[in-house]
């Protein structure tokens, strides 16, 4: 079976993680965040998969090449210029004349794809669109259904006015399963939303339309430092299972140094004696010197954090320098190659 991922966004809201690191490969617990996503449909079987983009592609495709590593079969196509979600779902999929499962490229969810394709099949529908509940709808997509599951109403990003007189708070998660039919609705070239145009007209259509709730399942949308953070600690904590964490091996921790049992260090680490590292994640090749402490942070590679420093609940991006004694704390966002003084508080 097929499947498209929608990486080409610019993935702004997550700057500046996103200035040097395009959003799909963003690393999350030190794997390239579209491998979880990868993952997720070779699981299910879906081992064809074209990756859509339209923003850094080299960089993306340099990381995985054909999939082999992966296995899956993994192919690139990158429009021009970007073509809206459904517009590149047609230019990704054109031709195909399978079911294909089409995926925003910023959930990250451990969904058993399996069981929602099965249902799919079996209401012999057009579409299907997985949903979640959340508390504000006004981030999403809201979707209503009757009791049977069939789609009445899709509303992308609803005001708060409008969510509560539908007031329901079931929403789009950005995993469909469509058939080939759909891909008629997306006119070859043009710049389509499913969202805005695409689902409204299957409704109006009347075709066979479903919504699949996704329960006791993991889901989050990692497309903001605040979401990108709790996902890091959510794999840490063990809130989403079903992945294997990579494993703590090649770094130099000293018998002094604190790293407690969740946390996840990538290579060449350095942990000097006195510091202590918990519930957090460091990329390859980061220093942590005497005395720091890092605690529910995710640092990218070959930091520096000098001794005494304190970094809290925050991101701290690749090759940072953090100045002896700087406290960072309260969700902050380092980009690359930030420098803190000594004694700076952010
Ligand atoms: N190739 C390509 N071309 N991909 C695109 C384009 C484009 O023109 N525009 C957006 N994408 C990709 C983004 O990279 C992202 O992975 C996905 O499509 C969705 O875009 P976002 O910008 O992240 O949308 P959102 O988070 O505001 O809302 C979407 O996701 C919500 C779930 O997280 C909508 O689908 C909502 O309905 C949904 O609830
Ligand atoms: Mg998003």
């Amino acid at each position: 079976m097929k499947a498209v991922i929608l990486a080409g966004g610019k993935g702004t809201r997550l700057r500046p993680l996103t200035i040097y690191t395009p959003k799909p490969i963003v690393p999350v617990v030190n794997r390239p965040f579209l491998e979880y996503q990868i993952e997720v449909l070779r699981r299910a079987g879906v081992d064809d998969i074209v990756i859509s983009l339209s923003y850094q592609p080299d960089k993306i495709e340099h990381f995985w090449g054909d999939g082999s590593g992966l296995g899956v079969r993994l192919s690139y196509i990158t429009e021009a210029s970007p073509l809206g979600t459904g517009g590149a779902y047609r230019f990704a999929a054109d031709g195909c004349e399978t079911t294909t499962v089409v995926v925003n490229g910023d959930i990250l969810t451990d969904i058993d794809l399996s069981a929602v394709i099965r249902t799919h099949k079996e209401r012999k529908a057009i579409a299907t669109l997985t949903l979640t509940k959340v508390e504000d709808t006004s981030r999403y997509g809201l979707v209503e259904t009757n009791v049977d599951g069939a789609i009445l109403r899709f509303l992308e990003k609803p005001k708060p006015e409008e969510a509560a007189a539908i007031g329901v708070n079931t929403v789009n998660a950005g995993i469909y399963i469509l058939e080939p039919e759909v891909l008629s609705l997306a006119p070859k070239g043009e710049n389509r939303s499913f969202e805005t145009q695409i689902m409204p007209e299957i409704i109006e259509r009347g075709m066979p339309f479903f919504g699949h709730v996704i329960e006791s399942t993991y889901w989050s949308d990692i497309g903001t430092p605040a979401t990108y953070l709790a996902a890091n600690l959510d794999l840490l904590n063990g809130n989403i299972r079903g992945f294997d964490l990579p494993k703590n091996t090649g770094s130099d921790v000293a018998t002094a140094a604190v790293v407690d049992g969740l946390s996840r260090i990538a290579e060449d680490c350095n942990i000097k004696p006195g510091a202590e590292i918990r519930c957090s994640v460091l990329g390859r090749g980061v220093l942590v010197e005497e005395k720091a402490i890092v605690e529910n942070s995710v640092i990218w590679p070959h930091t520096r954090i000098a001794a005494g420093a304190v970094i809290r609940d925050s991101v701290v991006g690749r090759s940072c320098h953090i100045g002896r004694k700087a406290i960072v704390t309260n969700g902050a966002i380092l980009g690359d190659k930030t420098q803190l003084t000594d004694y700076t508080q952010v």
